[in-house]
């Protein structure tokens, strides 16, 4: 690990930040060329001259390259994409000023990994989180928050965006607008409440072709929704309080109020990401674009769903990282999700030490089922079956398909129908998944499915065959069964009963992608956790709500208004939330002090008073699962203390991780004029995170950290509490700490030692500040080096 570390710090001492496949390729790509913050500021049209001129000495003259131009980002930071060749873009990136080229990817929305999880409709539940965000704070115009939207776009008609009664005027300082576009009327479409709306498409045209829009692929070239995932973000991060919300194609209608969580919050909506085969995807250049335009206009707090699939790149070789780089020297908090590409490790996503990275857990409620083999045994799966099943015979996947495999491709040629019989099929046998098997039993004309799959958050859909979810050792009990009986044996299936409340909650979703960070290993991510699991929000109602295997969206189903997702999408705006009413409250607190409040304020117990369990193992939940916990919104306004970062902080981090004094100072807006990398021996386990992280500890180190009070409370004394990770003695000096109107900020240092020899093994452990009031606690993640360098 730590050679590959060193490797990936000398790639960044470079300028030339390029990609090792570009050199192969010849045709015109869209490439970015990112310049740092803009010196030239006063005048955007010098700006984009100098862009122009830029790109021009790598073209035979102006005209080639002004038509090669797809944007010049020039009012928040400067830099600009356009269509290159591989030549162009080394040469590009040989150019003084230039500190990174890289070329535009495109990213996924995070909504699900896979169909299994869409459009699950969950009777008699209603999205109830008034325990987790307070209304009545704050009250309306205390402090104008506006929350920007990256994401496909809004339904400006659903109820979660009407105004707020009450509701005042535009903040005079806005600057964003609502552009016009198919089917989206500024002046109908955008209110006090939805007081921004634009689109970027550039990026994605140039990639993907013109944007389709016919009926094989329905899209709408302005800011209006058409994927449904901007509407559903959007009105968890900051709809309005509607009542009477249900979900009206499941037969147990779900009645109850619908609302974000910062509800008087305004919204602006970017919309960056298009819907091609009915799968969303974004490119770097528009959603640079978006920052662009987002940190100009005004924004406060930026909830971008979505990430690159793992390799992750260098920071600064990604729209998302620049964008909040800048974003958070604007004061401007930016909330990403983690990623649905768990229960893997190392696969988390968004993990710029400048931004919020959210993983996705559950809420507590099951759907218990019983099923009832006559003369035999009965056992208790989960699915969302309403009509008893009875008069059907039970029978083995292995009687249809060929070596027992659920799939189409696999039922025996002339084989016997399925009718009248409720198959059990194994997820584990060809690694198939509810879907792929419901297709195969449909195909079949089987009644329904008994699918045997290791414990999952993941429950089956209602629509294609009512399907029971069963654990691994329950379905091989059935088969051994079957085996024995000369005959067929009857089974019947009762209907799922909907328990709320009676389970354990939170679990971190199984799809929740996990740390450690691939590229920065020594920051913790993910952050922190939210629900991220059957969350019910707006949807388009010309949308369906669910999307087939084969890619569509069902054409049969009525539309609806609001809709079930899970994803880490889906916890990503509840974060966003909670940023908007921390920002409500304490306007003036930096991205990094926001950050700092919710992670030192999470929860790491369940309802239970046990560790939340990580889904998929099932084991206690570590850091990597969950960062510091579950969010905490009440606890996470009045922190204690807090854990701020600095502009030098900043510096000297970008100087630890490879950048030059000329590169940073083209990247920080108002670095000290007599900084020098060379001369800063701070290292990166001191940058002030709210988290502590040695993810390759050799000897024994001594790290600090700052905190800063922000109590309501006369009495800020602060007392230790540390909770060692496996394998280390930690040390902590002070052990208590004395707040006075003379002294609101404190160092404390801790001294971590190692005492045995590990491998690649991590350990988790917490130190705490505690006193009557606040308990301020941070993750303490280490990794032992293989080989300890002895010191006395
Ligand atoms: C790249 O484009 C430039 C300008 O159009 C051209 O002169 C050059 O030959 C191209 N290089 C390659 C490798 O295609
Ligand atoms: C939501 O929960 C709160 C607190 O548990 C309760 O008072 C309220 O009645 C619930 N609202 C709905 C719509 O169920
Ligand atoms: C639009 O997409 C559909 C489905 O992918 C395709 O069949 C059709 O040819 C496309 N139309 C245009 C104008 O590109
Ligand atoms: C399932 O039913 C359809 C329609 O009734 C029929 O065409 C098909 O042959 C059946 N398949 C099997 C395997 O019985
Ligand atoms: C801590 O800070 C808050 C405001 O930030 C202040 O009101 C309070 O008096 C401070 N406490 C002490 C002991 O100084």
């Amino acid at each position: 690990m730590f050679p590959k570390i060193i490797h990936f710090f000398c790639l960044l001492l470079s300028p030339l930040i390029l990609h090792s496949t570009l050199s192969s390729s010849i045709s015109s790509r869209v490439y970015i060329v990112y310049l740092g913050h803009n010196h030239l500021n006063d005048d955007a049209t010098l700006t984009s001259k100098y862009h122009l001129r830029l790109l021009s000495k790598v073209f035979a003259s102006e005209e080639d390259g002004k038509r090669a131009m797809l944007y010049s980002y020039k009012k928040s930071f400067s830099g600009f994409s356009a269509k290159l060749n591989a030549s162009q873009a080394i040469a590009l990136s040989k150019m003084e000023d230039v500190i990174s080229v890289f070329e535009s990817r495109t990213m996924k929305l995070h909504t699900t990994r896979s169909w299994d999880f869409l459009g699950l409709p969950i009777p008699s539940y209603t999205n109830n989180r008034s325990t987790l965000f307070p209304l009545r704070l704050p009250s309306y115009g205390d402090h104008d928050v506006v929350v920007g939207i990256f994401d496909s776009g809004v339904w400006p008609e659903s109820k979660s965006f009407d105004e707020n009664e009450g509701i005042g005027r535009i903040p005079c300082n806005w600057k964003g607008k609502c552009v016009k576009g198919y089917r989206f009327n500024p002046a109908s479409a955008c209110n006090r409440k939805l007081i921004g709306a634009r689109y970027y498409l550039n990026g994605f045209e140039a990639q993907y072709g013109a944007l389709n829009t016919t009926a094989d692929n329905p899209e709408f070239r302005s800011p209006r929704d058409f994927l449904g995932h901007g509407t559903h973000t959007a009105s968890t991060a900051v709809g309005a309080v509607v009542h009477n919300v249900a979900f009206p194609t499941s037969s147990l209608l779900a009645k109850g109020t619908a609302r974000g969580g910062a509800p008087w919050a305004r919204l602006a909506v970017y919309k960056v990401c298009w819907g091609k085969n009915y799968e969303g995807k974004c490119t770097d250049a528009d959603v640079m674009a978006a920052f662009d335009d987002a940190l100009h206009d005004g924004v406060d707090v930026i909830s971008a769903s979505f990430g690159e699939t793992p390799p992750l790149t260098p920071l600064f070789e990604s729209a998302s990282a620049i964008g909040s780089f800048h974003a958070m020297q604007r004061g401007v908090s930016v909330v990403f999700s983690a990623g649905n590409d768990g229960p893997h490790p190392s696969l988390v996503q968004n993990v710029s030490p400048w931004s919020i990275c959210v993983a996705a857990s559950t809420m507590d409620r099951t759907f218990p089922t019983p099923i009832f083999i006559l003369n035999h045994f009965s056992i208790m799966g989960e699915s969302l079956i309403t009509t008893n099943i009875i008069n059907v015979k039970l029978a083995d996947a292995i009687n249809y398909f060929n070596d027992g495999i659920c799939e189409r491709k696999n039922i025996r040629k002339g084989g016997k129908s399925g009718k009248g019989k409720v198959v059990v099929c194994f997820s584990t046998v060809g690694q198939v998944s509810i879907a792929t098997a419901q297709e195969a039993l449909k195909a079949i004309n089987a009644s329904a499915l008994i699918f045997g799959a290791p414990p999952t958050t993941e429950l089956p859909d209602l629509d294609l065959i009512p399907t029971v979810r069963i654990d691994i050792d329950q379905a091989t009990q059935i088969r051994n069964l079957l085996a024995e009986l000369p005959r067929l044996p009857m089974v019947e299936i009762g209907v799922a009963r909907s328990v709320i409340g009676k389970s354990v909650a939170p679990t971190v979703a199984y799809f929740s992608s996990r740390g450690p960070s691939s590229i920065l290993p020594d920051i913790l991510k993910p952050d922190i956790s939210a629900p991220g699991v059957n969350i019910l929000a707006a949807w388009p109602p010309e949308t369906a709500p669910t999307v087939r295997p084969s890619g569509k969206f069902n054409e049969e189903e009525e539309g609806v208004k609001w809709n079930f997702q899970s994803g880490t999408s889906m916890s990503c705006p509840h974060i966003s939330g909670v940023v908007a009413l921390i920002k409500s409250v304490h306007p003036n607190w930096s991205p990094a002090a926001i950050r700092s409040a919710i992670i030192t304020t999470a929860t790491k117990v369940d309802t239970s008073g046990n560790t939340i369990l990580a889904g998929g193992s099932m084991k206690a939940s570590d850091p990597f699962d969950i960062g510091a916990g579950q969010v905490n919104p009440i606890m996470a306004i009045n922190p204690g203390l807090i854990y701020d970062i600095t502009t030098n902080d900043y510096i000297t981090f970008l100087c630890n991780i490879g950048y030059t004094d000329q590169q940073i100072n083209n990247l920080i807006l108002n670095p000290s004029p007599h900084f020098c990398c060379r001369q800063s021996t701070a290292t990166i386990a001191n940058f002030n995170y709210p988290s502590i992280t040695l993810a390759n500890l050799r000897s024994t180190t001594t790290i600090r950290r700052i905190v800063r009070n922000v109590s309501l409370n006369k009495n800020a004394i602060y007392f230790l509490r540390v909770l060692p990770p496996y394998g280390v003695r930690v040390q902590v000096w002070p052990r208590v700490l004395f707040f006075s109107c003379f002294r609101q900020q404190i160092s404390y240092y801790v001294t971590i030692t190692p005492l045995r020899k590990s491998r690649g093994r991590y350990g988790f452990g917490e130190i705490q500040w505690f006193n009557r009031f606040h308990t301020v606690t941070s993750p303490l993640v280490v990794r032992l080096a293989t080989y300890l360098v002895h010191t006395n």
